[in-house]
């Protein structure tokens, strides 16, 4: 961030070098037209957690699941590559991956280790631990494997696979049965002590869960889907992050992309790469039925300058500074569309009206298939 201020003082300084030297006074005057503002002048510093849990990320992060998992845009890896450096350039500090993305084991985490490998010492990586593949490295569906042996194995891998030291904060991607999570943090606090691990984060997590495991080894986040369509973590779970000093990311906070206003009845999903026709808000009825909640975003955002995107995010960012959205995404516009969110301003006022109008649109379809919510921890 401070590279790009000073390169835009360089030039600045520059211009009105060339101005006095060599340009006429008309076009001067031309020259001092207002400049957009560089993206990387409106990227904020965030603290997710507190104490010696803290952790400085940017206030809105990259989530690399979808460069090659489960949201059918495959482009090559040199643009995937670029798309991140592109981040890592305009600012953005905070990447999120996890053993479990990708056609097999590790596959993004492998992807993004050589992405951020020019940067990696400048950045926070995100990784998570938690499923079971079969002898084909494919995870099998519904199993869970938080035992400490597995979360020490995980460990040694995505080091490897991301390249790096230390993993910044790893999480446990879904909450084991089989394993209290005092033991769960208890591995982790020793992975710190080690120094391989830097944060401990948890998924998908409910209030009991989450103090049992912040005694053992203090939470740095919880990361859970949350959005304008899913807002249940805002009921139990966010007091007692509030409450303890935890930091807590939200995943999927374009619901999937359908608060972007790209995804309609029409899309075409490739079946064997993308999760969303398995989901019931993603049927073509639902999608249907739910694109009021994309128009009215839209519209709120036209006496804005707004886009729908930018909404979604900016109504998640201005809840709590301790809140760090990781948008997804394929494409440098999106990116750089979704960053220009922290450069609005909107009020309580106009929030509330638009909580208000969202609140009378009915919502058709449940967020996860109910094999899929099982596996979520409320406890
Ligand atoms: N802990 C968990 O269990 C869990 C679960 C799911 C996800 N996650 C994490 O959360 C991250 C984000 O989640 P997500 O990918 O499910 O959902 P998301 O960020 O809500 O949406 C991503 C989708 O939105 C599209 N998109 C992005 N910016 C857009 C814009 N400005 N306008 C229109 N479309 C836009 C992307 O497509 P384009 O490529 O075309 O931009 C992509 O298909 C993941 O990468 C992963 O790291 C964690």
């Amino acid at each position: 961030m401070k590279t790009s201020t000073n390169r835009r003082h360089l030039l600045g300084g520059l211009g009105a070098l060339a101005a006095s030297a060599f340009i006429p006074a008309a076009q001067a005057v031309v020259s001092k037209k207002p400049q957009a503002i560089d993206i990387a002048d409106i990227v904020q510093i965030r603290t997710l957690g507190s104490g010696q849990a803290a952790m400085q990320v940017t206030a809105l992060g990259f989530g690399c699941m979808g460069m090659s998992h489960d949201r059918s845009e495959t482009p090559d890896k040199a643009m995937l590559k670029r798309v991140v450096a592109h981040a890592h350039d305009l600012g953005v500090n905070f990447f999120d991956t996890a053993q479990v993305y990708g056609r097999t084991r590790g596959q993004n985490e492998r992807l993004v280790g050589e992405a951020i490998a020019p940067f990696k010492n400048n950045i926070q990586i995100a990784t998570k631990f938690g499923f079971i593949f079969d002898e084909n490295d494919k995870k099998i569906e519904g199993r869970f494997n938080s035992r400490p042996e597995n979360i020490r194995r995980v460990c040694e891998e995505s080091l490897k696979n991301l390249g790096v030291e230390a993993i910044d904060l790893f999480y446990q991607h879904r909450f084991d049965p089989a394993v209290p999570a005092e033991d769960v943090a208890g591995t982790v606090a020793d992975l710190i002590k080690e120094g391989k691990v830097k944060h401990f984060g948890m998924c998908e997590v409910g209030p009991n869960t989450i103090r049992a495991a912040h005694k053992e080894c203090p939470l740095t986040a919880v990361q859970s889907e949350y959005h304008l369509m899913w807002r249940e973590p805002e009921e139990k779970v966010f007091p007692v992050l509030q409450e303890l000093g935890i930091g807590f990311v939200p995943y999927s906070p374009l619901n999937r992309g359908f608060l972007g206003g790209t995804v309609n009845e029409y899309t075409q999903f490739d079946k064997t790469n993308d999760n969303r026709p398995t989901l019931p808000r993603f049927t073509p009825q639902a999608l249907r039925a739910n694109y009021r909640i994309v128009e009215a975003l839209n519209h709120f955002g036209r006496t804005h300058g707004m886009t729908s995107s930018q909404i979604a995010l900016l109504w998640m960012l201005d809840k709590a500074d301790w809140i760090v959205p990781i948008p997804g995404t394929t494409k440098i516009s999106h990116l750089e569309e979704n960053l220009r969110s922290l450069d609005f301003k909107v009020s309580r006022t106009e929030w509330a009206e638009l909580e208000k109008t969202l609140a009378a649109i009915p919502i058709i379809g449940e967020r996860y298939p109910a094999e899929q919510q099982n596996q979520i921890n409320s406890n």
